[in-house]
This record gives C-alpha cells, structure tokens and sequence, in this order.
C-alpha cells in the first residue's frame, strides 16, 4: 500500500506574516494528521524561514524550481540541489508546466534537473500533464509519455524509487477545471503502466500525485482513484483550514 503524499506549491506568495500565520494554522492542524505524508514548498527565499518553522513537526519543505547545473557558479539567479538540501529542503518541484511554458525549460533540462535532484539526495516532484489544445487532439497519453520517457531514459527507471510523479493538466490549474476522477486515473494508470512496462515493482509503489484545482470538496472523490496516490496543490495550500482538508482527505481516501 502506497502511503499517501500532500505538497502545496505556494508559487509566487507570501510574506513573513502571511507565513507566520499560515504556519501556526499548519503546525496546530496538522498533528493528528499521521496517515499521510505532508511537504509545502515556499519560494526559495522563504524556505529557511518555514523550515525553521516546521522543526517541531513532520512537515517536510521542498523547493519549487532548481538550476540544471549541479556544481555551484556563475549562474546569476539560480539556486543549486546542494543549497536546497542545505536549508533544510528533502524535495523539489521540477518541471512544472509553469517552468515549462514560461520559461521554455526543455524536457531535457527537466531530466538533468530530476538527475541533480537525486544526486543530492533530494526527493523531486516530477511534474508532467498536457494543454487543453493537446487533450482536445487527442494527444495527452503521447505528450505525459514523452515527458515521462525523457528522464526515464536519463536516470533509469530504478530512480523512480525515489522520484514523486505529479500529474498535473495545464488546463486544470488555477482554472477551476479540476479533471473528473476518471479522467486523472486514466492518465494514472497510463504513467504507472509505462514505469511497469520497465520496473513492476518500483511502478506499483511509485506515487503519483494529482495536482490542478484540487479543493477541500474534489479532494476525496479524486484520491479514491486506484492510481492517485495524493495531490500537488497550488491555491487551496494558501489557506491552512483548506490544505488541512485536503490532506485529511487523502489520508481517508488513499488507505485502499
Ligand atoms: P492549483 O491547485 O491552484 O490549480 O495549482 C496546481 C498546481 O499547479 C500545483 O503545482
């Protein structure tokens, strides 16, 4: 049985207070939460902050985003594996298909990106999901597979012990548009296929997140799909009574 994984992505917010607040929501709430495993990943200036915030629990941080290079260097603006394992970071986002379309960031940088991550011994949420225009031709099991197919082939399906998939429609995020529970388990059970077609054994514990309009009131119905092991959040993990839901419900849907 896989053990259920929440991470909320605070992209681009948040202030000290707004964190102090949420923070103290978070740490309160989330102690009887045991059944499920829980990170929040802040923008890289805020993640010692938060870390230090979180010592006296088991919420984990992780970063959103991480250079492509694995050595440190003359790379103004970016932040290496090594400096988010040294704040205190045990996962990373990679490849969201915001780093993909607005800053052009190629499969290829992704799976150099997942090897870094791994390397350092940093956990990375690998994010992969299609546009409206692609699912509309048809081409969602072709688009998740080559994305998925890139840092396979780069870091072997053996890393995938070690590696989070999050499976996140871009028309689903920010939009409301959550996909139906069907919809997110078939493309599920697509990716987990494709890593069995490879590894039984590392597909069957992989776990695969479902991140795009998650809410207190999708939550249950979407993680008690077979191949949803979970969600990555990005709006609702702003508020802590709703991302406290969100992982409550995990916990609840996800013992199957
Ligand atoms: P929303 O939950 O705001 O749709 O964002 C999802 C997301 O992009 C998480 O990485």
């Amino acid at each position: 049985m896989r053990r259920p994984f929440v991470a909320g992505n605070w992209k681009m917010h948040g202030s000290k207070a707004m964190i102090q607040t949420l923070l103290a929501e978070l740490v309160e709430g989330a102690k009887p939460l045991e059944s499920v495993d829980m990170a929040v990943c802040p923008p890289s200036v805020y993640i010692d902050y938060v870390k230090q915030g979180l010592v006296e629990t088991k919420i984990s941080v992780g970063g959103q985003n991480m250079a492509d290079v694995a050595e440190q260097g003359a790379f103004t603006g970016e932040v290496t594996g090594v400096m988010l394992k040294d704040v205190g970071c045990d996962y990373v986002i990679v490849g969201h298909s915001e780093r993909r379309t607005l800053y052009a960031e190629t499969d290829e940088q992704v799976a150099n990106k997942v090897s870094i991550a791994l390397a350092e011994g940093l956990t990375p949420i690998l994010c992969v999901g299609e546009t409206l225009k692609e699912r509309e031709s048809n081409v969602t099991e072709k688009v998740v597979g080559s994305q998925m197919q890139a840092v396979l082939d780069k870091v072997g399906v053996k890393a995938f012990a070690k590696v989070v998939v999050a499976y996140e429609p871009v028309w689903a995020i920010g939009t409301g548009m959550t996909a139906s529970p069907q919809q997110a388990q078939d493309v599920h059970a697509f990716i987990r296929g494709l890593v069995a077609k490879q590894d039984a054994t590392i597909a069957e514990s992989l776990i695969i997140q479902y991140g795009g309009s998650v809410k207190p009131n999708n939550a249950k119905e979407l993680f008690s799909q077979t191949d949803i092991d979970g969600g990555l959040i990005g709006g609702a993990s702003l508020n802590a009574v709703d991302f406290l839901a969100i992982c409550e419900a995990a916990g609840d849907a996800c013992s199957k």
